[in-house]
C-alpha cells in the first residue's frame, strides 16, 4: 500500500501583522458585506479580489427565493472581474461574513465550488491566488487556492 500525506499551511494574521495593502483587502471584504442580499440566510458575505494593477474587487453574495439561484460573494467578484476585466491576473482574494450585527469570530472559507471557481482562474492564469480569510480572532492566509483544495480536477484531468 502506498500512502501519502497533504499539508496546508496556514498563517493566522491580526491586523498589525499584515502590510497595508493585505489590510485594504480585508478591509474591502468587510465593507462588502454591507451589500450583501441575503433575506434568506441573514448571512452577509463579503469577497475582495486584488488585481496585479493593484484595483479592488468587491462582490457580495445575493440570495433568491429559489435557493440555489443565489450566488455567492465569492462568485459574484470573480466572476464581474471576469466579464469586466478579462486577462486581468488576481493575486489575493480576502473573505469576511457577519450576522446579527457582527462579523464572524473564526473565519468562513469558500464552500467547495467557489473554491472550484476560483483553481480555473488560478490555473487559467498561472499564477496563485492568495487566500485570506477574515475573522475577528485573526486571518487565516493559505498561499493558493490549490493549497485549500489539493487532489483537484481542473482541465488536465480529462488528458490522457
Ligand atoms: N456564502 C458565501 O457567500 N460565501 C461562502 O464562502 C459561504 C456561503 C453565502 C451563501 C448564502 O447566501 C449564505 O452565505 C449562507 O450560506
Amino acid at each position: 500500500m502506498k500512502e501519502y500525506e497533504i499539508r496546508t499551511r496556514v498563517n493566522v494574521l491580526v491586523m498589525e501583522d499584515m502590510s497595508a495593502p493585505e489590510r485594504e483587502l480585508v478591509e474591502a471584504a468587510k465593507k462588502a458585506t454591507e451589500s450583501s442580499y441575503s433575506p434568506y440566510s441573514h448571512f452577509q458575505v463579503g469577497a475582495a479580489l486584488r488585481l496585479y494593477s493593484g484595483e479592488i474587487i468587491t462582490g457580495s453574495n445575493q440570495e433568491n427565493a429559489a435557493y440555489p439561484v443565489g450566488s455567492c460573494a465569492e462568485r459574484t467578484a470573480l466572476f464581474w472581474c471576469g466579464a469586466n476585466r478579462p486577462g486581468e491576473t488576481i493575486t489575493a482574494i480576502a473573505i469576511a461574513a457577519q450576522t446579527g450585527g457582527r462579523f464572524t469570530k473564526d473565519p468562513i472559507a469558500p464552500c467547495g465550488m467557489c473554491r472550484q471557481a476560483l483553481l480555473e482562474v488560478e490555473h487559467k492564469q498561472g499564477s496563485p491566488i492568495k487566500v485570506m480569510l477574515y475573522g475577528e480572532d485573526g486571518t487565516h492566509c493559505i498561499e493558493s487556492v490549490e493549497a485549500l483544495m489539493p487532489l483537484t480536477f481542473n482541465a488536465e484531468s480529462m488528458d490522457i
